[in-house]
């Protein structure tokens, strides 16, 4: 006989619900959701499931509301949250240094002209759209080559390619935030070292690392890091993480790389620290 008790969340004493220690703001499409998952390895981080979207879409319900969406955890965890629309947010600074000036921030950041091609592909599988590469291409490319927004070839105002010019959005935070209370992650790296990127998250938790190497297995179908869980049984993230891209040409590949140089260059110089995308 299987006895199955369900806990009703609204009969949790708000108390035992704490708001973050940390938020994962960004940056959308370079890893945030395995970030997350990866760090939840260690028992002490606990999170929300879904994006909470607290600082940017549900300010006005309120701070109760916000900890209320938060996991039940004990004293000594470490309460973690992620919405990556954060980090492109306007307001969304302001709104944490007036809650906690003291807010840790975890920002992960890969090749901008990956991540344009991600945001792409999800905005189109979101819309049921075929992944036609000459879309992206399209859109990518100026229409009227004397407009501001066109540099170097590239229309800049487009959502995809815009997010990727970190600096721009890693500005704001800085006016509120110190370098040495943000943590970023190369979401690349991620990728293909994952253990040796989660471990600096947990010291800059004031963790001790827990995550290991052999926690993960490369997933030869999936082509990407999965979980290998305790009980030999590997957790990779849904399908929505991990999607084909479309092919793209080498020319329009030349032509990002080229215009996110310079870009990149100023994002390394505000955080002291370069990733070697190439
Ligand atoms: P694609 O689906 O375009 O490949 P986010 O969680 O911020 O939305 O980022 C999604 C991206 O995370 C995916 O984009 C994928 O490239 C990347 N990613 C990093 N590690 C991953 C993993 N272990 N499994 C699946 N996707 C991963």
């Amino acid at each position: 006989l299987t006895v199955y008790t369900s806990v009703n969340s609204a009969s949790i004493p708000s108390e035992r619900k704490r708001f973050p220690d940390a938020i994962i703001i960004g940056v959308k499409k370079c890893g945030t959701r395995a970030l997350l998952e990866f760090l939840k390895l260690n028992s002490r981080i606990k999170a929300p499931g879904p994006e909470v979207h607290f600082f940017d879409k549900h300010y006005d319900l309120g701070y109760d509301w916000y900890r209320e969406q938060m996991p039940v955890t004990n004293a000594t965890d470490i309460t973690i949250e992620k919405s990556p629309a954060y980090f492109i947010g306007k307001s969304v600074p302001e709104r944490v240094y007036k809650m906690n000036p003291k807010m840790k921030l975890i920002v992960v950041v890969r090749n901008p002209v990956t991540r344009a091609i991600s945001d792409y592909t999800q905005a189109a599988t979101r819309k049921k759209r075929s992944l036609f590469t000459s879309k992206f291409e399209e859109l990518v490319s100026c229409f009227n080559e004397s407009h501001p927004s066109c540099q170097a070839g590239v229309n800049a105002s487009w959502g995809a390619v815009r997010i990727g010019i970190y600096h721009r959005y890693l500005h704001r935070w800085l006016e509120y935030f110190p370098l040495h209370q943000m943590q970023f992650v190369d979401g690349e790296r991620l990728i293909t070292e994952p253990a040796s990127q989660i471990r600096p998250v947990e010291k800059f938790l004031g963790l001790s690392p827990v995550v290991k190497k052999r926690d993960f297995i490369f997933d030869s179908v999936k082509k990407f890091p999965c979980i290998k869980k305790f009980n030999g049984t590997v957790h990779c993230l849904g399908k929505s993480k991990g999607r084909p891209h479309p092919k793209v040409s080498p020319a329009t590949m030349r032509k990002l790389s080229d215009f996110y140089r310079t870009e990149n260059e100023k994002f390394f110089n505000m955080i002291n620290r370069r990733f070697n995308w190439l």
